[in-house]
């Protein structure tokens, strides 16, 4: 099986163990082309290429299946206050390998690395199906509010310290590369 026989619809054998992993300097184009296909354009990944550039990852991992990556997430640091934490963002996997635990791999894999080095909370937007179990609550039960206008049930915190993240509410600040990727999308031709 290689990546031309997946992006033909079959699927990767996932009887082979897929394997978690710190992103290294040669993952960075299939990086790019799973959330190009995930996401079905390439916001998410220029967001991921600038974060790269800056210096601004806290954390990124990859999930790779029969030597290929087939999925990715990324934590920032965002801010509520005067307390720094992690966005969770972007986050995806190959179409043709959804829905088989790969995500939920990646989610679980991060979360518990971040809460070993002592991250207080991480933030994200997304589907309010799949991040609570995890653990994620809306945000707002924190009083904790997003920076862009976005649905409620959309934005999930998920304390890992409960002594670091005490009294934390207020507006959450993500990167500023975030804001620029959105702003670059609006200003588009259509
Ligand atoms: C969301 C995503 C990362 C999940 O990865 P995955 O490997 O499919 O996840 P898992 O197999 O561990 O868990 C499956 C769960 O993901 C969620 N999920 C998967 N595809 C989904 C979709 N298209 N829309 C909403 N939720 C989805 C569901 O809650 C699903 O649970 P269920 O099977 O019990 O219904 C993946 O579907 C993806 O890359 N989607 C496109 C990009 C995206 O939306 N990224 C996340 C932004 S917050």
């Amino acid at each position: 099986m290689n990546l031309a026989d997946s992006r033909r619809g079959q699927h990767p054998d996932v009887s082979t163990p897929v394997e978690i992993r710190s992103e290294r300097p040669d993952d960075i184009a299939a990086i790019r082309e799973v959330h190009d296909r995930a996401f079905g354009g390439d916001q998410e990944g220029k967001i991921v290429d600038a974060i790269r550039s800056n210096g601004a990852a806290l954390l990124s991992l990859v999930a790779v299946l029969n030597r290929h990556v087939v999925g990715h997430i990324l934590y920032t640091p965002a801010s509520i206050g005067t307390v720094t934490g992690a966005a969770l963002a972007p986050m995806s996997v190959s179409p043709d390998c959804q829905r088989r635990g790969i995500g939920s791999r990646l989610v679980e894999a991060g979360n518990d690395r971040l809460k070993r080095e002592g991250c207080p909370f991480v933030i994200v937007v997304g589907h309010p199906a799949f991040y609570p179990r995890f653990g994620f609550r809306p945000a707002s039960a924190y009083d904790v509010t997003c920076e862009w206008n976005v649905p409620d049930d959309v934005f999930l915190m998920l304390v890992l310290d409960d002594v670091r993240s005490q009294g934390v509410s207020g507006r959450a600040k993500y990167r500023d590369e975030f804001s620029t990727a959105a702003q670059s999308e609006i200003g588009k031709e259509p």
